[in-house]
């Protein structure tokens, strides 16, 4: 029995799942049930990566702690990877102690071998904020293309890559204001001191070929020491001999896949965290990820790991990213399909399946073609493998009282399909389901073929052909059961519902080769559906309207103050919406009818609007530009149909809009403007 462990790349914290995210945990939970289902110990953890200024920003705009909304988040990933059949052993977070106290670990021993520096450099840094801006939070003109918005570290018109320092009327995308320049003492890891281990590393059997090519023009051009920290404010974990500096988020991400073993090993005593991590472990370890972060785990990672005195990875398997109909997942196409957006319209087992089907063990794209998947799986498991059990259960009930014929009428052809199940093995464990499953449907054709020729149908009707008919009828139900064996990796709810139908023990890779015989079966039910084309498209038009609910909200409710900066907010224009979502929105005029502090807030007011028949409670960002008692009386404009949303003070239940650049600057309706509270803002 081999003991592996096996991680998945770990999601942020501030984002929801999405099919392109389910390409890599499909594909590496496939792994692991394989592997269970060959008898060895595969263990699959995983964590939200809950660390870094994102997170911390969005929090903040979202008037919530950074704790709060990592919780969130962890509630929603969970729920939705179970929903896909993702079955992790430990789902936990980075922001915890054991990920703290490991981080630690391997920081001091780094720190003590020589392997940590420190030197000051400058950056850019919001004055107004008071905080040091990462690439991604800061937005200008191409230096290269003048295109007009873009972000500090490359240019998504023209490609071009520069420096923030670079772009033209740069300003901080959190406040609006222009970034100085500014420095600060940073902690580097000195790469270069791992270079000859990691040359040695790259080329031995960890990789897939196409990655160490790539690692070498990396490794080639000589390895820069590389900048851990980060400055407050930050969310993350102080480093121990640095007040005021932090962990950056992709230092203790990677920890977080030990730390989440290690709380496995603390609920599982028959596991141990030193067999798995010790320097010498004969244990396996293979961490799944996609190629945009092969640097981050094939470079800093197993230094890390190498200066700490841990074991490196067995192997890092790289996949490519999901393009859909071709192109890059978009937003306005409606393409950028959440987990819960399809799970709310599609059967997870499809597009588990579909994946398989495009997954061949190399980093190239793959694409998820909606014609093609409609067709693919309506074809494949509908019109091939359950049909071949749709085919012959009604015989086995009706005429044999669902038990099956005492012998194997056909050992070849049953053979063929059991010498299959090596071939398939060894697809699955080079991750080519892609073959795999190609095999299995050739297997399928096969059955369904046999069928044909020996057409029970005809049998049934002709007297003296009853042997026959249960003969070609179990045998069918016996292929059927085989097919299902060897997809059982991919189609882990229908595998099951196939065990019940057969009234089987859980399928296994030693446990099918011996026929089914004089065995009892109990009522065939439907095991799956077609995919229909209005489910796809209903799936697409959620998809276009939770970008809608997405949308950076503008107006005053919960949103951090912006600043009288004369570059303007600095918000980038958001996507564009048709008149229909426009349409969605019902403005109302409110009256303010009372206005008040919000105890523990420092942007928030509470505000009571009527709003003609019924009054409404709502959170507004607006206390750096009125006084409570300065309000009351005066109207305003409110989303009146936003769905509430549960703040840390209480239900916001509504929004209301005023305009102006921010700080003192905000206006809201004048009284004498003649509108009444309740109408509708045209
Ligand atoms: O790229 C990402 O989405 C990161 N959150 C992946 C982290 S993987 C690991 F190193 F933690
Ligand atoms: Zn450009």
């Amino acid at each position: 029995m081999r003991n592996i462990l096996v991680t998945s790349a770990l999601p942020y914290a501030n984002g929801s799942i999405h099919i392109g995210h389910l390409v890599e945990y499909i594909q590496t939970d496939i792994w692991v049930r394989f592997q269970n289902m060959r008898g060895n110990q595969c263990i699959y953890v995983c964590a939200d990566d809950s660390h870094g200024t994102p997170i911390m920003l969005r929090a903040q705009k979202e008037n919530i702690t950074p704790e709060q909304l990592i919780e969130r988040y962890s509630i929603e990933h969970q729920q939705d990877f179970a929903d896909f059949s993702i079955r992790f052993d430990n789902y936990y977070s980075t922001h915890s102690n054991e990920n703290q106290q490991l981080s630690d670990t391997i920081y001091n021993r780094l720190n003590d071998a020589g392997h940590i520096t420190r030197k000051v450099i400058k950056q850019a840094y919001d004055p107004v904020k008071e905080m040091f801006l990462p690439d991604r939070f800061i937005k200008g003109d191409c230096p290269k293309c003048g295109a007009p918005d873009q972000y500090g570290d490359g240019c998504e018109v023209c490609s071009s890559t520069y420096a923030p320092t670079e772009l033209k009327n740069a300003v901080s995308a959190v406040s609006g204001a222009t970034p100085i320049e500014k420095e600060s003492e940073h902690i580097f890891c000195k790469l270069q001191n791992f270079e000859d281990m990691l040359k040695t590393w790259t080329h031995g059997e960890h990789l897939q070929s196409e990655v160490s090519n790539k690692l070498d023009e990396w490794l080639d051009s000589g390895l820069q020491e590389w900048d851990i920290s980060r400055d407050t404010p930050y969310f993350g974990f102080e480093i121990p001999d640095a007040p005021g500096k932090y962990y950056y988020v992709w230092w203790d991400a990677p920890v977080g896949y030990m730390a989440s073993f290690q709380n496995l090993c603390e609920k599982r005593k028959d596991l141990s965290f030193d067999a798995y991590w010790d320097k010498n472990s004969q244990h396996e370890l293979y961490h799944f990820i996609g190629k945009d972060i092969i640097y981050h785990h094939a470079l800093f990672w197993p230094s890390m790991l190498e200066g700490a005195g841990f074991r490196k990875p067995s192997g890092i398997f790289v996949h490519g990213f999901l393009t859909v109909d071709g192109q890059k997942m978009s937003k306005s196409r409606g393409t950028f399909i959440t987990a819960r957006s399809y799970l709310n319209n599609l059967d997870p087992e499809y597009l588990r399946y579909y994946f398989a089907t495009k997954l061949n063990g190399s980093f190239q794209d793959i694409d998820l073609n909606l014609d093609d998947f409609l067709l693919r799986v309506n074809s494949d498991l509908v019109g091939k493998v359950v049909n071949i059990a749709s085919r012959c259960a009604g015989f086995i009930d009706k005429r044999f009282e669902n038990k099956l014929a005492a012998n194997c009428s056909e050992p070849g052809l049953y053979h063929d399909f059991i010498d299959m199940g090596t071939t398939i093995a060894q697809h699955y464990e080079s991750r080519d389901y892609g073959k795999a499953m190609r095999d299995i449907m050739t297997l399928a054709d096969r059955a369904n073929q046999y069928i044909d020729e020996k057409k029970p149908w005809v049998l049934a009707k002709q007297e003296g052909m009853e042997q026959q008919v249960h003969d070609v009828c179990s045998l069918g139900l016996n292929l059927f059961r085989v097919l299902i064996a060897y997809l059982k990796p991919v189609l882990p709810d229908m595998a099951k519902k196939v065990e019940t139908f057969l009234n089987i023990k859980p399928l296994n890779w030693d446990n099918y080769p011996v026929p089914l015989l004089s065995h009892s079966i109990t009522k065939f039910k439907p095991l799956m559906t077609r995919v229909e084309k209005e489910d796809i498209e209903k799936m697409l038009d959620e998809s276009k309207q939770d970008l809608q609910k997405e949308l950076p909200a503008k107006a005053t409710g919960a949103t951090p103050n912006t600043t009288n900066s004369k570059q303007g907010s600095g918000d980038p224009i958001a996507s564009e919406i048709q008149f229909d979502d426009f349409a969605k929105v019902d403005l109302r005029i409110a009256k303010i009818v009372k206005a008040e502090h919000v105890e523990g807030a420092d942007k928030l007011l509470q505000l009571t609007l009527d709003i003609g028949n019924e009054t409404r409670n709502v959170f507004a960002g607006i206390k750096s530009a009125y006084q409570p008692e300065e309000l009351e009386g005066k109207l305003t404009v409110m989303v009146a149909n936003l769905a509430p949303r549960k703040m840390r003070f209480g239900i916001s239940e509504g929004m209301v809009l005023a305009a102006g650049p921010g700080g003192k600057d905000l206006w809201i309706l004048h009284p004498d403007s003649g509108a009444l509270p309740g109408m509708k803002v045209k």
